[in-house]
């Protein structure tokens, strides 16, 4: 696959432990900075990366700041994004079983390499299982693009 990567200056670190991880995997990587560890705006990284993605410039994406919670909310804004926040194997696995997530966000000052390496392995690993998900997944989209309402 694709992957675009990026990050703020709080997730600049890791996002270069992630990028090892995903080409040991074969995976092609897009990394759309930032190139250091100098003050950023999470934002411009975060919807660069989404973007990608909605526009099939890239299969998935990993971003990565601080928290992981700017960089997540970033990406959700993107129209056909499903961002989910991870920080744990288990949720790793399950936002790709059940939300079919096309972009991972991690948090730098939360997790060590290690961990968020596994996590990264695991969600790019796991296939999404459709059925019942599937139905919940459209509701969400459809509410986005208008032809959904509670
Ligand atoms: C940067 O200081 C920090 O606020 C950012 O990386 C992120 O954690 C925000 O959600």
């Amino acid at each position: 696959m694709k992957i675009v990567i990026g990050s703020d200056h709080a997730g600049y670190h890791l996002k270069g432990a992630i990028i090892d991880v995903v080409k040991e995997l074969g995976h092609e990587i897009v990394d759309v900075g930032t190139d250091s560890p100098d003050s950023v705006d999470y934002a411009d990284f975060g919807l660069q990366a989404a973007e990608m993605v909605a526009n099939k410039e890239a299969d998935r994406g990993i971003v990565i700041c601080g928290t992981g919670i700017g960089m997540s909310i970033s990406a959700n804004k993107v129209k056909g994004i499903r961002c989910a926040l991870v920080h744990d194997l288990f949720t790793a696995k399950a936002t790709r079983e059940h939300n079919d997530t096309n972009v991972l966000a991690m948090g730098e000052r939360v997790i060590g390499p290690g961990l968020a390496q596994e996590i990264a392995k695991t969600w790019l690993t796991t296939e999404f299982e459709g059925g019942r998900h599937e139905r919940r997944i459209m509701k969400v989209m459809n509410y986005e693009d208008g032809t959904y309402h509670v």
